[in-house]
């Protein structure tokens, strides 16, 4: 795959520009780190800059025949339709990235022209964005998908990707990010690619989350709706159901799968799943910020889990600790994998999932 990363107005300045707001990273470097990452990914990433509009619409029109355009547009992405049009006039797919987060600024930075053009936005993520999107150009790429929507509010989509045969079943996946709104469904489609490719449906879950209309209990409600919208559409109803939840994405499959009220789940698995709010609130690290939100407004401070649960840490784990699982060792089966880290659990192409896969394969509704 080829892409093509656009970066616009002020992003020659990144190291000097504002670092308390875009980090001490410079351009070349950034460019250096996303040929990197780009690289581990399989793809050919091709760089431009520049202040100029009419420059970067112009660089659109060159990429048009690339596999994708990642587009991080500065401040013209909150004044310039014509690069709306632009994106919009090219068959490659974009993604949109900011940097800060940039629904937490001045209201005018949470206006995009460009959004409408892109086919995901990825901000709030410093320059880990870069990379997320052109994973998610590559998952794309890899399954098509299709966003179904199982509730009321914009946040209430997922995405049901089918293998080309009939399904061995479905599993529903629950992306982490310690409940934050700029953390999405993104971070689970490699997992979802990957068992496609095994001969599993896969429902990738987006579900409110904390400033964005989402927290205590309407986080962990919008997971159950959707695994309940899932099981009743027709073609899914007869599969085995099972849920797999990474982080604050294990936390809320956990409670959902463990409600008297929900049908029968095959299996859940925790990835470095969070089962312990007490104490993620205590730690004072990433994440218990968000855990004393949730605990404020009456989430359970530690979750027990469903009868068919595998939890799954690395050992290595610098965001949640394994003890989030290890404490469950008498109801659940725990597997902790030595070396691996937090995000390590999200790449199929590690030990883990050996493991996961053989227990979805033993579940039965
Ligand atoms: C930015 C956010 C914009 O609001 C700002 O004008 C930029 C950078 C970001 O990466 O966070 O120049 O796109």
């Amino acid at each position: 795959m080829k892409v093509v990363v656009l970066n616009g107005p002020n992003l020659n300045l990144l190291g000097t520009r504002e670092p308390e707001v875009y980090g001490s990273v410079t351009l070349p470097d950034l460019e250096r780190q996303i040929s990197e990452w780009a690289g581990s990914l399989g793809v050919e990433a091709a760089f431009f800059q520049s202040n100029h509009e009419g420059e970067l619409v112009e660089a659109i029109h060159d990429a048009a025949g690339s596999d994708g355009i990642v587009i991080n547009p500065g401040a013209l992405t909150h004044t310039s339709r014509a690069l709306g049009d632009a994106l919009h006039s090219v068959a490659a797919p974009a993604v949109e990235v900011h940097i800060s987060n940039v629904k937490e600024r001045e209201s005018w930075r949470a206006i995009s022209l460009v959004s409408p053009a892109c086919v995901r936005t990825i901000y709030g993520r410093g320059i880990g964005g870069y990379r997320d999107a052109i994973r998610h150009l590559v998952n794309r790429a890899a399954v098509p998908s299709e966003t179904l929507r199982y509730g009321p509010h914009p946040d209430n989509v997922g995405d049901l990707r089918l293998p080309a045969a009939g399904a061995a079943g479905l599993v529903a996946l629950v992306h982490g990010g310690f409940w934050r709104h700029q953390y999405e469904r993104d971070s689970t489609e490699t997992l979802a690619v990957d068992l496609v490719g095994r001969g599993w449906a896969t429902w990738n879950i987006e579900y409110r989350r904390l400033g964005r209309g989402g927290g205590w209990p309407g986080s962990g409600h919008d997971v159950k709706l959707a695994l309940d919208f899932i099981r009743q559409l027709p073609e899914m109803g007869q599969l085995t159901l099972a849920a797999i939840g990474h982080s604050a994405g294990g936390h809320l499959a956990l409670w959902a799968t463990n409600k008297p009220s929900a049908g029968p789940i095959g299996l859940t698995v925790g990835l470095a799943a969070v089962t312990d709010l007490a104490s993620l609130a205590g730690s004072g690290g990433a994440g218990s910020g968000e855990a004393k939100r949730l605990l404020s407004s009456g989430a359970p401070p530690v979750l027990e889990v469903p009868p068919h649960t595998l939890l799954v840490h690395g050992e290595d784990d610098e965001l949640v600790p394994v003890l989030h699982s290890t404490r469950l060792a008498d109801t659940a089966r725990v597997e902790i994998f030595p070396g691996l880290g937090h995000f390590d659990l999200l790449d199929p192409a590690r030990e883990h999932w050996s493991t996961v896969f053989a227990a979805l394969e033993n579940a039965e509704n």
